[in-house]
């Protein structure tokens, strides 16, 4: 199968990119599965269910959050009835919505979708760990989905790549979301898992991670608020993670992609025509 996975789109900004290019790509790239990040896609905190259903419309299969889920308290609406959403798995049991979905692509195949976020430098969840191999005991690869990803959001490099490891082989895609930055580890684990510590945001890079420059600086520097954050308006790069996965449902390729804006350019070549 091929897989895109793409990091948290920020604002309008990034939701334009994601939607001027993801038909094309997905036709291009003869993309069997879209998972996109939608944390920050409404004004840079939350979704509302218009995006969602572009995000949809647009051929994104599924879209996962992470701390910022239901900012737009909408969310804790329409998430009970929009089952391609996935907020973190460890959020407090009652918490509405889901942490995992096993949907089915448009070819038939079968792909498990967990959110789950990292506690180190973040709010004091459930553990991640035993929540995300619970789900994946309960739904292996090849029995019963042809693909696992689990998108990691969390703050620190340690804690993402110690719960790659420890998932290594049983998933298809470990991908670390939340800093907004892309690191530069892409790479298949010893057991066949893809991996990114993170695939950055989808946003303007010329930004605090995404946020206009002015509110964050006075904020470190003279430590009181001076408004509101606002998400960088000028051309967004799309950042993401592009996967292959043999029959096993593990990785055989893997590329970063970097797409428009600012950032060096980067495409899954092994797709190009
Ligand atoms: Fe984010
Ligand atoms: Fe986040």
């Amino acid at each position: 199968m091929r897989l895109l996975f793409i990091g948290d789109i920020v604002g309008r900004s990034g939701r334009n990119i994601l939607l001027d290019l993801l038909p094309g790509l997905r036709k291009e790239w003869k993309l069997d599965c879209v998972i996109v990040n939608g944390e920050n896609a409404a004004g840079g905190f939350g979704i509302n269910e218009q995006i969602l259903n572009d995000f949809l419309n647009a051929g994104a299969d599924c879209v996962t959050l992470g701390n910022h889920a239901f900012d737009q308290r909408e969310a804790l609406n329409f998430i009970s009835h929009q089952p391609r959403l996935v907020r973190p798995i460890n959020y407090p049991q009652g918490t509405p919505g889901r942490g995992a979905t096993l949907i089915e692509t448009e070819a038939g195949h079968r792909v498990l979708v967990v959110n789950a976020m990292g506690r180190v430098f973040m709010d004091p969840l459930d553990d991640p760990f035993a929540l995300a191999a619970d789900e994946i005991a309960a739904c292996p690869l090849q029995e019963a989905c042809d693909a696992a990803v689990i998108d990691f959001h969390a703050e620190t490099t340690s804690e993402k790549q110690a719960f790659a490891h420890f998932v290594d082989g049983r998933v298809s895609l470990v991908v670390g979301t939340h800093t907004h930055v892309p690191t530069a580890d892409h790479q298949i684990l010893p057991q066949g898992t893809g991996f990114i510590t993170d695939t950055g945001m989808t946003g303007d890079y010329d930004s605090v991670i995404g946020m206009e420059k002015e509110e964050p600086i006075r904020r470190f520097t003279r430590k009181v608020p001076g408004g509101r954050f606002e998400p960088a308006g000028g051309a967004a790069t799309l950042c993401g993670v592009a996967v292959e996965t043999n029959r096993a449902g593990l990785a055989v390729k893997i590329a970063p992609v970097r797409l428009g804006g600012r950032l060096s350019q980067a495409r899954a070549t092994f797709w190009d025509a």
